[in-house]
């Protein structure tokens, strides 16, 4: 039997993670997910859920210091690694081909094997030197999707918001989804 693709899913320590808990559960079994420290004091700061609460619908958490774990290899056939939340630095990390942590590993992996690697960078205002990171990986083929939740399917909900970016997220990696709003003209 041919094992179903995996997606990585990479938390890292930026705002946000709400982003990160709604595409894990929407994944379910089929995310592995990759905790950084950083990401794990993040989560408690924004959820005050424990790392393994928090991803309690994936297959698999590694933690980041887990460089031996299995996505630390083009071997290991992830599809996808989706990078969400993304801080600066490991934005700046992955531009430079710096593979410190599983995490940044995963993301070389991802780029020396041409695999999907889409980012969501989380940080405003945006510094020249982060959106120099942003233009080298995108002309590299990497998906920056930036944490920006459009407004025109009226929100009333934080829910509504996170959606929105998870939508833009699973419609990049082809998952078929009913969560979000697509424009589908003015309203009448
Ligand atoms: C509560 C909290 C929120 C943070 N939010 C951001 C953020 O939105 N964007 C960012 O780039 N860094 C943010 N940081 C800083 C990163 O956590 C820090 O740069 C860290 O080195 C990132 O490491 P990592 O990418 O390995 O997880 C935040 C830190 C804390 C403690």
């Amino acid at each position: 039997m041919v094992e179903e693709p995996r997606i990585l899913v990479g938390v890292t320590g930026a705002s946000g993670v709400e982003y990160a808990r709604r595409l894990i559960d929407v994944l379910g079994d089929r995310a592995d997910v990759i905790l950084t420290k950083d990401a794990s004091a993040v989560i408690d700061v924004e959820t005050g859920l424990p790392p393994k609460e928090f991803a309690a619908h994936a297959r698999a958490v590694y933690r980041g210091e887990d460089l031996a774990a299995a996505p630390a290899s083009g071997s290991d056939r992830f599809r996808a690694l989706v990078v969400v939340p993304c801080s600066g630095t490991t934005l700046a990390k992955i531009a430079a081909g710096i593979a410190d942590n599983l995490v940044t590993r995963a993301a070389a992996v991802a780029l020396k094997e041409r695999r999907l690697l889409i980012l969501v960078p989380r940080e405003t205002p945006v510094s020249a030197i982060a959106l120099e990171n942003e233009l080298k990986l995108a002309r590299l083929g990497v998906v920056i999707l930036p944490a920006s939740p459009g407004f025109y399917g009226r929100p009333r909900r934080i829910e509504d918001l996170v959606d929105f970016v998870v939508a833009r997220i699973l419609d990049q990696l082809g998952v078929e989804h009913a969560i979000g709003v697509r424009w589908t003209g003015p309203p009448e």
